[in-house]
């Protein structure tokens, strides 16, 4: 670059905190930043998929450690966070990415499940931006990713939860980028759209999941957790340094109606 601008970036030995470290999108994170040299923090509240996770990155040659946790509780999550600092140090890069799903109307919907599932989409972003925040802020360099989803534009029907939630986490994504530009700490979301994991296949076969791709996505197939994986490293890296407050869909061409 030749106009004097200094574009920082992820950088070899940068700490990765990934949410929901063991599903489909968390375990791309992990490995694609494991990869690159990032020291990955692996935040899961399953130990078997964040164990996995956690050696696949190994296998690589990078590396990483778990973390359980469960994202609805408060005080695992200032556990989680106390434990990834005395291990690694503050993060470059924070990818909240875990969340659920509990499917029901909004007339059958439990009082519960409303309440758990903007604890674990919406509540512990907040948490752990908050938590970690003073130590990125103090670095003036740093990265946070959200994931969202088509949903919190356009509705669920069966899913008034989940669309709250990922409603919710686009407008956190605006207001902590304005807060926290004058830091130089980046702050984005990624909107993926219907993607081969374990979540919409709660609610589908993988055959009716890869028909519909072929038949709704104008690319002509589902996304799979490299293609957000992808995007997210390009967030990380410097030629993403100009860029926050973004909610950038990767979901094949699918035009999402506000
Ligand atoms: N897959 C898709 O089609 C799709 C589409 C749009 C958005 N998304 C979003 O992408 C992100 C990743 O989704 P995915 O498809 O990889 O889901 P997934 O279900 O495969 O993985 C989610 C992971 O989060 C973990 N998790 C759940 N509750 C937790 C808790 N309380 N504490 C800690 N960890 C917990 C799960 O154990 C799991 O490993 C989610 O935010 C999801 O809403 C997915």
């Amino acid at each position: 670059m030749d106009d004097g601008i200094v574009r920082d970036g992820i950088k070899p030995g940068d700490v990765v905190v990934v949410t929901g470290a063991g599903g489909g999108f968390g375990r791309a994170f992990c490995n694609r930043f494991g990869r690159a040299g990032a020291k990955v923090a692996a935040w899961e509240i399953n130990p078997q998929a964040g164990a996995e996770t956690v050696a696949q990155v190994k296998a690589a040659g990078g590396e990483a450690q778990f973390f359980q946790v469960d994202l609805s509780d408060a005080s695992q999550i200032a556990k989680a966070v106390e434990q990834t600092l005395a291990a690694f140090g503050a993060p470059y890069v924070i990818i909240n990415n875990a969340s659920i799903y509990p499917r029901a109307t909004v007339i059958d919907m439990k009082v519960e499940d409303w309440e758990r599932t903007l604890k674990v989409n919406i509540t512990a972003p907040f948490l752990i931006v908050r938590a970690f925040g003073p130590h990125m802020l103090k670095q003036k360099r740093g990265l946070v990713i959200n994931i969202a989803s088509g949903r919190g534009v356009e509705g669920a029907p069966r899913g008034a939860n989940y669309a709250a939630s990922k409603a919710a986490i686009l407008s956190l994504t605006k207001t902590l980028a304005l807060e926290w530009a004058p830091h130089n700490v980046r702050v984005n979301a990624i909107i993926p759209g219907v993607s081969m994991t374990a979540q919409p296949l709660e609610n589908t076969t993988p055959e009716e999941l890869l028909a519909r791709g072929k038949k709704e996505i104008p690319l002509g197939r589902v996304g799979y957790p490299d293609d957000m994986a992808g995007l997210a490293a390009f967030m990380a890296s410097s030629d993403a340094a100009y860029m926050t407050g973004q909610a950038v869909a990767m979901n094949g061409g699918r035009v999402l109606v506000p």
